[in-house]
């Protein structure tokens, strides 16, 4: 394996992937890593990925001692050079500096084609100078980790909470492979999901992958508790308390579970950014769970980057619509409908949302624009339908596309397809007679309305 130090340089996790492209298994860790870890965890290459500033972190400098070759990146390669006392300027592109140590520094052209660059240059350390070959795919990854389970969970039984969100669903799917019935999957209807995917959940994990899958219909009970509750934050927090209570007595009629399986992915542990910030958090995906349950957690997608868990979904056999579910937030349409929610409103949101889907599906849009959905907001305004007034709910599009959701620009749907949606929304939604498209960037606005 490749190890890629964070040093700081906003490319670290494009490097990271480069290398895992090339068929190198590669992983990313902090600048406070020793020589002592590098070396257990048998890296044949060390990159010291560096910015463009002259920021110098503090590395445990005996790595340099370890005999194996490293790479120092931009700021990464003038530590080096300092370290052992060189004055030499670095010439422009990949430059040995000290070859019995087997040390490469190189700067990065400021030009466009940085990355292409980039990469060319990451290829040649990793193949030529760290000697690796090829042989990390997405089927061996998925052989070795369900190896892993195995070998932890032995006759044990595992709970997974699915959401039906890519993560959870890889993850459920994943150690499904390895332990089949000794893994137990807690599906929680909150009512607050788009349409067909209750039945989209069940019938890949139940009719399927024949999982030991428990729905839970807790419509009704989330309903109750979000009645005429109008703040978006405190709706939130009802929704993740609730989806708790719910799961924690479910799981609580389950005899001889030990483990509980979290979809937890590299996005979540690794902050992108730089190495000034400490870098491994810890981060509950369901929302949250309850600090004082018993179970060991178990999170074989941790190493991976979003698209590898797609990957692996789709050759464990996921279908294409889970594999590739657009991002949805946990609390689903519960801050899709703005202000107090009613099953009214939820229908209407739900039906709209569809109808967006289906029309950018029609259109191939759908692989292209990062997130898109229907809001609800609470307006009513003034139209007209059969020649008579009508005074109903707008309804609110929004697309966008984004990285990873911090930022976003709304994307330019052609014309004609935005008209296809309002028409198909107008007639086919009752009590509602007006759409509006949201041409916010994020910021000023964020992606969701509430
Ligand atoms: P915003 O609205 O903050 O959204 O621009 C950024 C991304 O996060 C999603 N989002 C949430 N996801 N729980 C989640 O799991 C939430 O409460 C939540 N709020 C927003 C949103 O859909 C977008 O992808």
């Amino acid at each position: 394996k490749i190890v890629v130090i964070d040093f700081g340089s906003k490319y670290n996790q494009l490097i990271t992937r480069t290398i895992r492209e090339l068929g190198v298994y590669s992983e990313l860790h902090p600048h406070t890593v020793t020589a002592e870890e590098l070396k257990s965890m048998q890296a044949v290459g060390i990159i010291l990925a560096g910015g463009e500033k002259e920021d110098m972190f503090s590395i445990d400098s005996s790595l340099f001692d370890l005999g194996i070759p490293v790479l120092g990146i931009e700021s990464g390669a003038q530590f080096i050079v300092k370290h052992f006392g060189g004055a030499s300027e670095l010439l422009d592109g990949f430059s040995s500096i000290d070859e019995e140590k087997q040390l490469y520094g190189m700067r990065l052209h400021p030009d466009a084609e940085k990355t292409d660059n980039l990469k060319g240059k990451i290829q040649h350390f990793v193949e030529d100078i760290c000697e690796t070959n090829a042989s990390w795919s997405m089927q061996t990854l998925i052989e070795i980790e369900v190896e892993k389970i195995r070998s932890q969970v032995g006759d044990r039984k595992v709970l997974c909470a699915l959401s039906g969100g890519v993560d959870s669903s890889v993850v459920a799917a994943l150690i499904h492979r390895a332990i089949g019935d000794q893994l137990t999957c807690i599906f929680v209807d909150h009512g607050l999901l788009r349409k067909f995917e209750v039945e989209s959940v069940v019938d890949t994990f139940s009719n399927q992958f024949h999982m030991n899958f428990i729905k839970v219909d807790a419509r009704t009970r989330f309903l109750d508790k979000l009645k005429g509750v109008t703040d978006p934050e405190q709706k939130r927090k009802i929704i993740g308390n609730e989806f708790i209570y719910v799961f924690d007595e479910e799981s609580a009629k389950l005899e001889g579970i030990d483990f509980l399986a979290q979809g937890t992915i590299y996005a979540d542990i690794i902050e992108s950014g730089t190495a000034t910030k400490e870098v491994i958090k810890s981060h509950h995906n369901v929302g949250g769970l309850p600090e004082d349950m018993e179970f060991e957690l178990i999170e074989p997608l941790k190493a991976l980057f979003k698209d590898e868990v797609r990957a692996v979904g789709a050759e464990l056999g996921l279908p294409s619509e889970i594999v590739h579910r657009q991002p949805f937030p946990g609390p689903g349409l519960g801050v899709r409908v703005l202000g107090e929610i009613t099953e009214e409103k939820l229908d209407i949101v739900r039906e709209a949302d569809w109808i967006l889907r289906d029309e950018i599906a029609k259109a191939g849009l759908d692989r292209e624009i990062w997130q898109y959905f229907a809001i609800l907001p609470d307006i009513r305004s003034v139209g007209v339908r059969n020649e008579k007034r009508s005074y109903d709910y707008a309804v609110g599009l929004r697309a966008v596309h984004s990285v990873d959701g911090m930022t976003a620009d709304w994307a330019r749907i052609p014309w004609d397809i935005l008209e296809k949606i309002s028409t198909r929304i107008t007639t086919e939604v009752d009590h509602v007679n007006r759409v509006v498209y949201d041409i916010t960037g994020k910021p000023p606005g964020t992606i969701e309305w509430e």
